[in-house]
């Protein structure tokens, strides 16, 4: 589907918080994105009609649990999960990959290496180091310069001793996506689990766990046009044997085993919405009209964000376009070919300008973006850049357009630069 096909204004409409005045161009996607109005709608139901608690015998509370129940459906189908039982709900990304961390630094014998990367944000590798303290040897698969993970470099460090692979989808500071299906089979033939790190990915592109073939993956629902919330998956098998904090009446199995007290259920409720709201944009995409079926939402999800990603991918040329032409460094893969193997997520600086004055000067402009360490202060050190500047990062979604990248590109070409002295020879 080229660009202009992808039907970008209707969805647009979707999103009330695009047409609010003091938005402006919102390119910090990365740190979580808007809502659609379906969405709002269901948190609003949720908060009127059913806000008790669930686990009881009465009728708002039996439609607490049907509402937890369809949300765990819409997501298994959303990642293609074995089953609904394999996905737990909860606050968010880091504190699920600190639950899993936990219970495998109890199991940790004679297998006792973790392998984490300086791609990866910082919540899925603080959270393994920690487990040094209860014996494990962390082992580091580095970013190459071209700033990939190459699965060559992680054959080397695994081994017979690997108990688990750490590692993104795809990251959330320079966009580049990993071959976690390449690493997932590596990690598997040295007899490691792999755990991965959706969160950046899930707004851009088809989630498969069973493609990926991995053991667990985390995501954050707000990324994924839902309200804040996250959601862990991991195989059935795997989250049994998991050792979890639970009080003793709580059976031993997943999805309560990891649910420990009470989750936001009016955010789940907006979950399963976010993925009705991508089942409709899959139905969009193919012209297909009438209502959705609950048979059908995997394979819409499944061509709503493979049409995202080659839309996206669009974006991404252009951004990279617009950012060479200002002068900037690009972090990472920064060739317009190579936008198959991005997300459009970029950082970069701008020579003689501070990350922080160029986000000022974009905001003064009504256009949103970050600067920092974006959470992965090694991956700042590996390019060179101070933690604490960092770089400035443009973070796109669906709901963007090439209109708007033009427009940041005229904000960042009108800034003063330093003026450099040129010796004469
Ligand atoms: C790649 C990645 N992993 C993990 C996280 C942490 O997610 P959460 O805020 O849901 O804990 C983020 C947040 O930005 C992220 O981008």
């Amino acid at each position: 589907m080229s660009t202009r096909a992808f039907p970008v204004e209707m969805l647009r409409q979707r999103f009330p918080a695009l047409r609010s005045a003091g938005l402006g161009v919102f390119f910090d996607n990365a740190a979580g994105a808007q809502v659609p109005n379906g969405v709002i709608e269901a948190v609003r139901h949720h908060l009127i009609e059913h806000n008790v608690q669930r686990g009881g015998r009465y009728g708002r509370s039996l439609a607490v649990d049907a509402t937890i129940s369809r949300a765990r459906s819409r997501v298994a189908a959303l990642i293609n999960a074995r089953r609904p039982e394999e996905i737990a709900f909860g606050m968010n990304a880091t504190s699920f990959i600190r639950m899993v961390s936990l219970a495998v630094g109890q199991m940790l014998a004679e297998r006792n290496e973790i392998i984490v990367t300086d791609l990866d944000h910082e919540a899925n590798v603080a959270t393994w180091l920690a487990l040094e303290r209860m014996g494990a040897k962390v082992r580091w698969w580095h970013m190459r310069q071209d700033g990939c993970l190459h699965a060559e470099d992680l054959s080397a460090v695994l081994g017979s001793r690997t108990r688990l692979v750490a590692c993104t989808l795809a990251s959330n500071a320079i966009g580049s996506v990993v071959d976690v299906c390449a690493a997932a089979n590596l990690a598997h033939s040295a007899g490691a689990e792999i755990f991965v790190d959706a969160v950046h990915y899930g707004p851009h592109g088809v989630i498969d766990v069973q493609a990926l073939d991995c053991d667990y993956l985390v995501c954050s629902g707000y990324k994924i046009f839902s309200p804040h919330m996250g959601f862990l998956w991991g195989r059935y098998e795997a989250l049994a044997k998991l050792p979890t904090f639970r009080e003793d009446f709580i059976p031993d199995e997943p999805p309560g085993k990891l649910e420990a007290g009470t989750f936001i259920y009016e955010n789940v409720a907006g979950m399963a919405a976010a993925i009705d709201y991508l089942a409709e944009v899959g139905r969009a995409v193919t012209g297909r009209s009438g209502p959705a079926s609950e048979g059908s939402i995997r394979e819409d999800c499944r061509t709503a964000m493979a049409a995202i990603r080659e839309y996206e991918q669009g974006l991404s040329r252009e951004l990279l376009r617009v950012l060479r032409d200002c002068g900037a460094e690009i972090y990472g893969l920064r060739g317009e070919e190579q936008v198959r193997a991005r997300v459009p997520t970029v950082c970069f600086n701008l020579p003689g300008l501070a990350p922080a004055t160029v986000t000022k000067a974009a905001a003064a402009e009504g256009i949103g973006v970050r600067d920092g360490h974006m959470y992965s202060p090694r991956l700042m050190r590996r390019l060179g850049l101070a933690v604490e500047s960092g770089a400035v990062r443009v973070s796109l979604a669906h709901y963007n357009t090439v209109e708007e990248v033009r427009q940041l590109g005229a904000v960042l070409s009108r800034l003063p630069r330093p003026v450099t002295s040129v010796t004469a020879g």
